[in-house]
């Protein structure tokens, strides 16, 4: 199938996807989807109260139904959620439109950037380097499985960051 230049940032939880996609909008003119706000949108409800309320099964599949309504639109900068890497069908689909790229930091820096922040059920009562550490150590495989290219967004700037996603 034809890709239709999409780009797909995924990554655990912290990494800078949404930071780096709205920045990457502006700098190449390309249209943003930050799916977790998508997702909440849509529901009108927060992502912890959809985790509470419905359960991770649930909101997984809203991710799977929203990612394939993304493939059908052209030259967007995508944001995903950190769990779409969970189901093999969500990178099948990400990669009939386009490329992923995944975002990558280290377990101190992202504890830094999820500390204070309670939008994230999967995180609730873990934020320690310990458990950041594991749970990112388990979904590596997937993640590096799934990407077409890695971006190491450890002391970067965010036009450097950019810079190397659309160079590559
Ligand atoms: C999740 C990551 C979150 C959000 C949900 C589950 C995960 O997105 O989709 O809380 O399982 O890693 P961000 O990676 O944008 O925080």
């Amino acid at each position: 199938m034809e890709k239709t230049g999409n780009i797909f940032l995924i990554g655990f939880m912290g990494c800078g996807k949404s930071t780096v996609a709205k920045s990457f909008s502006q700098m190449y003119g390309m249209d943003m989807v930050e799916m977790d706000q998508e997702i909440s949108m849509k529901q009108n409800m927060s992502i912890p109260d959809i985790f509470e309320q419905y359960g991770e099964e649930y909101f997984r599949d809203l991710e799977s139904a929203l990612l394939k309504e993304i493939g059908a639109g052209a030259r967007q900068i995508v944001s995903c959620g950190g769990g779409v890497v969970l189901r093999p069908e969500n990178v099948a689909e990400m990669k009939k439109t386009g490329r992923i790229v995944l975002l990558t930091a280290k377990p101190e820096t992202i504890l830094k950037r999820v500390s204070g922040n309670e939008d994230r059920p999967i995180l609730k009562g873990r934020k320690t380097i310990e458990d950041i550490t594991a749970l990112m150590e388990a979904r590596c495989p997937k993640y590096e499985a799934a990407a077409d290219i890695v971006v190491s967004t450890d002391d970067k700037s965010i036009e450097e960051i950019c810079e190397e996603i659309n160079y590559v």
